[in-house]
């Protein structure tokens, strides 16, 4: 049996099968219409989403399975003090497979090692989220065409940035990456991913704070918005929260063909005049993440030979 904790947890050869068959179901819908038949994928949500619960769930139901969970802490039996460990035992007594959005780090984990069912990790605190990265890497494979010899601009909170986190985690393992990290002093990367990550896989990257700077580098750009529930006091959040707005002005500044790519939710950081530039992709990128996790979820079933 199969976690999903990290996009580490899959090689790269591992990954590459995974984004041809999101490829294949995109072309081929029918195909897939019934290969989670009886199935049932719980979503336990301990903290707010409506991308990721929803995509799930779709992609199982778009399978021919059936969807349990929760959508908040408050509404599960983690408000009468319930353990995770406990919560997922019973679940894995219902439900053959599990996605867990927790705000502690590691919880999906702790999850995963008391689990019968495969558990994959929906966003864990300021740590991971490695199903948007999967979304993320089918986005840019499938409109660019490649996932090698891109530069990247990583624009926002960088730090409390779970999605950033994930998504370098995993590009560095492909040839001619390099990254461009935009964000303000306050919010760089944490120290374990420019030193263990970046500067151990001997992968180009700058840090700078202004996006106009560095605009006509990049072949992609990757907007994330201001964490606001991880920083300690609201003073803080305020003065950071409006740090970047991509707008209409600096787009002009970008290659022709350089991408937009956010994990939404958006806040500020996009402009909605943006939403027309046919760069911005961000709502598409959304329709690739229903076709990655139902990849998934075939893989980690184990059900591909069911496949008609
Ligand atoms: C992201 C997350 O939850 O980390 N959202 C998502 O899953 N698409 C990004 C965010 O909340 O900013």
């Amino acid at each position: 049996m199969r976690h999903l904790m990290s996009p580490l947890d899959f090689t790269v050869e591992e990954l590459d099968h995974l984004l041809d068959l999101a490829t294949d179901i995109e072309k081929h819908r029918e195909k897939y219409a019934h290969v989670c038949d009886g199935k049932k994928i719980a979503t336990l949500f301990y903290e707010p989403s409506t991308r990721t619960r929803l995509s799930f769930e779709t992609a199982m139901l778009n399978l021919g399975g059936s969807v349990i969970g929760f959508s908040s802490a408050d509404s599960s039996s983690a408000a009468k003090g319930e353990s995770v460990s406990d919560t997922i035992r019973m679940v894995s007594c219902y439900a053959d497979i599990c996605a867990m959005r927790h705000p502690k780090e590691g919880a999906p984990m702790v999850a995963a090692s008391k689990s019968s069912i495969p558990v994959i990790n929906a966003g864990d605190g300021g740590h991971q989220h490695p199903t948007q990265t999967i979304t993320d890497l089918h986005t840019i494979r499938s409109l660019k065409g490649r996932l090698s010899d891109l530069t990247i601009g990583l624009c926002g909170d960088l730090k409390f940035g779970r999605t950033v986190h994930s998504l370098i985690n995993a590009l560095v393992r492909y040839e001619g990456i390099s990254f461009v990290l935009i964000s303000p002093e306050e919010l760089r990367v944490p120290d374990y991913i420019r030193e263990d990550v970046l500067q151990k896989n001997h992968v180009p990257f700058k840090e700078v704070v202004s996006l106009d700077e560095v605009m006509g580098e990049l072949d992609l750009l990757y907007m994330t918005r201001v964490q606001r529930e991880r920083f300690f006091n609201e003073e803080e959040y305020i003065r950071m929260k409006d740090s970047y707005i991509l707008d209409a002005k600096k787009m002009s500044l970008a290659r022709e063909d350089m991408l937009v790519l956010h994990p939404l939710p958006r806040v500020n950081e996009i402009s909605v005049e943006v939403d027309d530039d046919p760069r911005a992709v961000y709502f598409r990128q959304v329709q690739y993440g229903v076709y990655a996790r139902m990849a998934l979820i075939i893989i980690l079933l184990g059900l591909e030979d069911k496949v008609c």
